[in-house]
């Protein structure tokens, strides 16, 4: 076996995205859907088990933190006392010879200029105008751009609007947090948390994205992890402090590669913001945003106070004062981390003189986590004992795979490339050919392409263990 490589291209890993059944492009019979993406077979288990994981750090490992699952869609006027249905929105300009539309602070990032989100109408054309004549239009290669104008991003629907004309629309939650907000009092006061305290949240989340890009990086559906943290005012910036430790090291013991990570300040705040961080990946087109760790101040609960007209102060015991929480967050998308995963554990390898390729996913994330197959398939007292084996595995670990196909090497060559940690083989052996092997299998590693040979019931704690553990040893 060679040296290992692990630098895949986009490219690389959409096309074994779709190939293996991770990640198909959305309505694709129909020539598909831009910025949506379905997940496949075995997708729908990496997604689980990132958000398992997220969840066990986020709530299970937290005495100060709980669960929320509030709806997707909520009252328009959350929407307009948080400031998305004003503020919500990204400049764009379209192509005059072919109508593609481009966001333009992204184009001009690639350009090496920067675009503040708080530049007004004329700011930002100002700024597009000075660099016009360096952007073509990808579509047709014109230099013809229009006014740049600031398109909101929220999705409208007509959920509730009986109007015909959609003139009372109703919004698909732009960011889930907005929920968390809005029952913050409602959790407060029916369950026996104090501040400080935090409400996690997983769920969709859309946005109508002006250029859905980069795969699962820029979609127009998402799901998004969130976690606001309720604090006094005065802690706010210690607990900002532990928040930003406590996430970079969440995503260590997930198994990412902390060569891969990197922390990036915001320059631009917002006017209400104390602080923010992204914590970003090294994806193949550079370090861009995985999460983002905020501290908001007090601005989510004071607007939502006075868009609802209902206090959502608290009484500080000690003082005898009463006062608005201030809020940190942390916010990640699935998708980001997602992807991200599947570049970090994508290696390739030499193996018998063939390239082989890999997923050193830990075992906690494998959407498979062990396959099991017997040695011949037209052997049938070695398929008796392979089902045997595998059904009394499959009582302990439901993600199980049987295979029969085609010879061994390329059984475990298939399972090496969507990850499957540990492969078991049932041979004569096994059946008592050689008799102080009877009721052992082999036991074949994904990383390392050896093999071990164990007693069956011990394959099966090894393996379970394997499993409960978060790293990538
Ligand atoms: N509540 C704060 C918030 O929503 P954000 O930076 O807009 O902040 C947080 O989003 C995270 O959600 C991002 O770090 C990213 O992981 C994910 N995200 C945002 N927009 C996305 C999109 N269009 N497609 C995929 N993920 C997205």
């Amino acid at each position: 076996m060679s040296d290992t490589r692990n630098e895949p291209s986009l490219e690389t890993i959409i096309s074994l995205a779709k190939r293996r059944g991770f990640v198909f492009p959305s309505s694709d019979i129909y020539g598909g859907f831009a910025g949506v993406y379905d997940f496949g077979p075995l997708g729908v288990e990496l997604e689980k088990n990132l958000k398992a994981q997220w969840w066990k750090k986020m709530v299970y490992e937290r005495d100060d933190i709980v669960g929320l699952d509030s709806g997707i869609f909520m009252s328009p006027n959350i929407w307009e006392a948080s400031g998305h249905t004003k503020g919500f929105s990204d400049p764009m300009a379209e192509c005059r010879k072919c109508n593609t539309r481009i966001r333009v602070d992204k184009v001009l990032e690639a350009l090496g200029v920067t675009a503040d989100e708080k530049m007004s109408d004329d700011e930002i054309n100002t700024l597009f105008d000075a660099h016009r004549k360096e952007i073509a239009c990808q579509a047709c290669g014109a230099h013809d751009f229009s006014r740049v104008h600031k398109f909101n991003l929220l999705v409208k629907s007509n959920l509730g609007d009986f109007t015909e004309q959609g003139s009372a629309p109703s919004y698909l939650r732009g960011e889930t947090c907005q929920g968390i907000y809005v029952n913050y009092k409602n959790v407060l006061d029916s369950t026996p948390v104090k501040i400080p305290f935090g409400i996690a949240q997983i769920g969709k989340a859309f946005r109508n994205e002006i250029s859905p890009r980069q795969f699962l990086f820029r979609t127009r559906e998402f799901e998004q992890m969130e976690m606001q943290y309720f604090t006094k005012p005065e802690n706010e910036m210690a607990e900002y402090e532990k928040l930003r430790e406590y996430r970079w090291q969440s995503l260590l013991d997930l198994g990412l590669q902390e060569k891969n990570l990197r922390w990036k300040q915001h320059n631009n705040l917002v006017f209400y913001a104390k602080d923010a961080w992204d914590i970003e990946y090294n994806f193949p087109w550079g370090f861009d945003e995985l999460e983002g760790v905020h501290a908001r101040g007090d601005y989510d609960l004071t607007q939502h106070t006075q868009g609802s007209g209902k206090p959502l102060d608290c009484f500080d015991q000690e003082t005898a004062e009463r006062f608005i929480p201030h809020v940190i967050e942390s916010s990640g998308g699935v998708g980001r981390l997602f992807m991200a995963m599947l570049f970090d554990a994508y290696r390739e390898d030499t193996l018998g003189g063939d390239t082989r390729v890999f997923l050193a996913f830990p075992p906690a994330l494998a959407p498979v986590k062990a396959m099991v197959s017997p040695l011949l398939k037209n052997k049938p007292e070695l398929v008796e004992k392979a089902r045997e084996v595998y059904t009394a595995l499959k009582k302990d670990i439901p993600q199980v795979m049987w295979d029969d196909n085609g010879n061994i090497g390329k059984r475990y060559r298939r399972q090496d490339e969507i990850g499957t940690p540990f492969c078991i083989t049932i041979d004569f052996d096994t059946l008592g050919e050689t008799p102080e092997l009877k009721d052992t299998v082999t036991i074949r590693s994904r990383d390392t392409a050896t093999q071990t040979r164990a007693p069956i019931d011990e394959m099966i704690v090894m393996i379970t263990t394997a499993v409960h553990m978060n790293s990538f040893s």
